[in-house]
């Protein structure tokens, strides 16, 4: 490996970085849910169930539940918590007014999960006002209730409960094979005798780029961590079970298989860009990446954010504070005269060689059952997507 991850290995240690465990075991479980059988119950929408999976099983570490009015200020305020560690975007349990008037500190209560059925423990450290403008402005740099990240934020309230969670179990996942906990891929990238490790988050369906920011990366990272994220999106976004299956034929297909681990991200998507990139970071090395890939307009949407900010954001973090180093990549396309995937780094040639095919052009090209351009997509990848397509317009047929 190159002096430069050996020095990472050195400086950054994520295996070491202490991980949250909110977890109960199924006794204590039971045990706990029947002494709060009388407890007052909260349903969770989809976005704080995610939430609630991602602190009890350390992907959102140092958290250990949901922020409070101490917390909350100081991250919106600063990208760090009250006890200076680096996180940038508040996790809220929003309830409404009347839930928010009747608990108090000291309170427990049942999360219940979008099943119906208890999920987690809260105990109520405070009940807490937000001011919902600046917070979103400050996370997300725009208070535009067009951004789907401030609509999903703003349509949950001002109301919140701050405190410690303890998870009951885990919400079922549509992907079991892949739903790796974080002490679980830190577990196989030991195994697997990786040192370092580059984590890739995604919510869109693989490409070309996609893939050569991977194959760069593993010219010199012992192994790749390929998270899509499977929480809410979106409505536009492709599913998440289609995505999946487009990363099952391309890792068969065109990856070394004894160098990337697939599994799930479980979060819901915010679209906040910059801020969601350091997010996504830490995340990755609280799954035990020592690497994480930033490209263009990461965790963006629209034109709300510049195409390089969400790397520029990390300029501000030392990145042993953050416990990770940041691959950053140029937008990267396929160049005609290059013959090759490229950046306007290693490929001198005008915009004209250049293949560019937007997200609207490739979309209309499914829909009408039309192959992109292998340069763009491997064509075992653009089948599942036409494939996919027409399932959705065969379905919102039925629906008329
Ligand atoms: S994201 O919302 O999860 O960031 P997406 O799945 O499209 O969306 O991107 C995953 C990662 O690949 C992000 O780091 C993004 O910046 C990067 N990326 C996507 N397309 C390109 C491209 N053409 N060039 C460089 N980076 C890209």
């Amino acid at each position: 490996m190159t002096t430069e991850s050996g020095e990472l290995r050195r400086t950054l240690a994520p295996a070491s970085i202490p991980l949250v465990n909110r977890l109960l075991s199924p006794d204590d479980s039971s045990r706990r849910l029947a002494a709060l059988a009388g407890a007052p119950r909260i349903a969770l929408d989809s976005r704080q169930q995610a939430d609630v999976h991602c602190i009890a099983v350390g992907a959102f570490s140092p958290l250990t539940g949901f922020v409070g009015s101490a917390d909350h200020e100081s991250v919106c305020a600063t990208m760090r918590l009250a006890d200076g560690s680096v996180w940038p975007m508040p996790v809220v349990l929003a309830v409404d007014e009347q839930t928010a008037g009747a608990r108090g500190a000291g309170d427990e209560v049942v999360l219940v999960g979008t099943d119906g059925e208890p999920l987690a423990l809260m105990t109520i450290s405070e009940s807490f006002t937000v001011d919902l403008t600046a917070e979103v402005e400050r996370c997300f740099g725009t208070s535009d209730p067009a951004h789907p990240g401030v609509a999903a934020r703003v349509a949950q309230g001002k109301f919140a409960l701050g405190g410690d969670v303890e998870a009951l179990r885990i919400p079922a996942s549509a992907f079991p094979d892949y739903d790796l906990s974080p002490a679980q891929t830190r577990a196989r990238f030991a195994e697997l005798g990786w040192r370092t490790v580059v984590g890739f988050q995604t919510r869109n369906p693989v490409h070309r780029a996609h893939e050569y920011l991977h194959k760069v990366a593993l010219e010199t990272i012992d192994g790749l961590f390929l998270q899509p994220l499977v929480g809410d999106t979106k409505g536009d976004d492709i599913s998440a079970a289609t995505r999946m299956r487009c990363y099952e034929v391309l890792l068969d297909g065109y990856y070394p298989k004894d160098r990337v681990v697939l599994g799930t991200f479980p979060a819901a998507m915010r679209y906040a860009g910059p801020r969601e990139a350091v997010l996504h970071s830490i995340v990755r090395r609280n799954y035990g990446c020592t690497h994480f890939i930033v490209g263009r307009d990461h965790a963006g949407v629209g034109s709300y954010y510049g195409t390089y900010d969400a790397q520029r954001v990390f300029d501000s973090i030392d990145p042993t504070a953050l416990g990770i180093q940041i691959l950053p990549f140029e937008h990267t396309f396929w160049c005609h005269r290059c013959e090759g995937m490229a950046s306007t780094r290693t490929c001198p040639h005008p915009d004209d060689d250049h293949l560019a095919l937007s997200g609207t052009r490739v979309r209309a090209m499914l829909l009408a059952g039309e192959m992109p351009p292998p340069e763009f997509s491997r064509p075992e990848v653009a089948a599942i997507l036409i494939e996919s397509a027409r399932e959705g317009l065969e379905a919102a047929a039925g629906k008329r």
